[in-house]
């Protein structure tokens, strides 16, 4: 299937998205996304919305939902079965207010900038570690020898997750991650592999009450202890909504920001001036991770449900639909970006949506740059003439897309 064909219709171009030829180089079929402007398949009951205006004011729209079981499509399904969440209680990503406002509450304290920056010393001794062995190398996998085991790593002692069961769970979040893909939405059929996805759900929840019932007699200094205190101290939440939560955490701290070390490595190496850059000076790192995380961004769309009739734009989205963000189509719309396929980490200040907008705002986004600051600093600083060894690989994620191997020769 061509990525480039200019006539494609609406269902096409959405499987054009999903074709995982098109996964090394998804922009050229968001341009087409954007060309054709909003789209609507209302024998689908969705609406794709492409352009960086759009999506900008779905995801701060009042009547804009996260709960899935809002939509038509779910209802539908619902009338069918007797179990409304096969995978589990919601996290509060997937939740409204009050619920999502109550939930969130009790760990966002935990990642705001000033606690999350505490972690600086811990981070970089790991990075360093990491380094050490790159060092005797003289070329390494930039997934497997640093920009998976630092997020993994860093999460796994803030939520108190012993980093030794990791290999275990590593594959379930994997697994996990791919249930974002929009395969339901845009077929009708779950994308292969759903039985295997609610195995993996019920296994890393079984995994994670474990794990609770020990720290419940074992307190350590963790979020996971502390939220369990929370939990014995009244009724502000349930065992389930703890699971739910740590299992929020673990699978976005294993499987976003892996992307977005790796996307910069990949973007700097591909503009050698850029690597250099920033070995000579640190500081800039903040501007090469603003502009990886608009120009190649670890989450690539998000969906939202009208929870009532709605107008974005001039478009009219009727309530109970679904609403597919194509943010990385936004953040390349010439109309918000200047020479948006141009990677420019000294463009003017500018504002993405990578980390989302409004109320689901990502809460890791400061753990997200720091780790990717002190990584990206301390690789370029340290290997000054690393170049690309062979074609990068991607995984077949849609919405999480990342790389699954990065050779770099040092
Ligand atoms: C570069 C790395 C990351 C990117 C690009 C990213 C992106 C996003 C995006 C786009 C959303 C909004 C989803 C939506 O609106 O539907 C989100 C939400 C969220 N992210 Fe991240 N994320 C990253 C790293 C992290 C990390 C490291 C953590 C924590 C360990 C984290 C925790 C969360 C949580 C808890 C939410 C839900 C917030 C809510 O519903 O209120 N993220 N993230």
């Amino acid at each position: 299937m061509s990525a480039t064909s200019s006539v494609a219709g609406p269902q096409e171009l959405l499987l054009q998205l999903l074709d995982p030829a098109n996964r090394a180089d998804p922009y050229p079929v968001y341009r087409q996304f954007r060309d054709r402007g909003p789209m609507q398949l209302p024998e689908t009951n969705l609406t794709v919305f492409s352009a960086y205006r759009d999506c900008d004011e779905a995801l701060r729209h009042p009547s804009s939902s996260n709960d899935r079981l809002k939509s038509t499509l779910a209802q539908r399904l619902l009338a069918d079965s007797a179990t409304p969440r096969p995978m589990g209680a919601a996290s509060f990503l997937f939740l409204d207010p009050p619920d999502h406002t109550r939930l969130r509450k009790l760990v966002s304290k935990a990642f705001v900038p000033k606690v999350v920056n505490e972690l600086r010393p811990d981070i970089t001794e790991l990075v360093d570690g990491l380094l050490d062995h790159i060092a005797e190398r003289g070329r390494f996998d930039v997934i497997s020898d640093l920009a998976y085991p630092l997020p993994v790593a860093v999460i796994c002692r803030l939520l108190g997750v012993p980093l030794e069961d990791e290999p275990g769970f590593s594959r379930a979040s994997a697994l996990l991650a791919q249930a974002l893909d929009p395969f339901f939405a845009v077929t009708g059929e779950p994308a292969e592999g759903l039985q295997e996805r609610i195995r993996a759900g019920q296994w890393l929840r079984e995994y994670l009450h474990d794990l609770i019932e020990q720290r419940r007699s074992q307190p350590g200094d963790d979020l996971m202890s502390r939220l369990i205190a929370v939990e014995e101290s009244g009724d502000q939440l349930t065992a389930d909504e703890i699971v739910a939560t740590c299992n929020l955490l673990l699978i976005a701290g294993h499987e976003t920001t892996v992307n977005l070390i790796a996307n910069a490595i990949l973007a700097m190496l591909r503009h050698p001036t850029q690597w250099a850059a920033l070995g000579a000076d640190a500081d800039r790192a903040p501007a090469v991770i603003e502009e990886t995380l608009r120009y190649d961004p670890p989450v690539q769309l998000v969906v939202r449900i009208a929870a009532d009739d709605m107008t974005i734009g001039d478009t009219t989205v009727v309530k109970g639909d679904s609403m597919m963000l194509l943010l990385a189509a936004a953040q390349h719309d010439p109309n918000q970006f200047q020479q948006p396929e141009t990677f420019n980490p000294d463009r003017e200040a500018f504002q993405h949506l990578a980390f989302g907008r409004g109320l689901h705002y990502c809460l890791g986004a400061p753990l997200a740059r720091l780790e990717a600051a002190v990584a990206l600093s301390a690789v370029t600083a340290r290997f000054p003439e690393a170049r690309l060894d062979g074609e990068p690989v991607y995984k077949q994620n849609v919405t999480l897309r990342g790389l699954s191997t990065l050779s770099v020769a040092v």
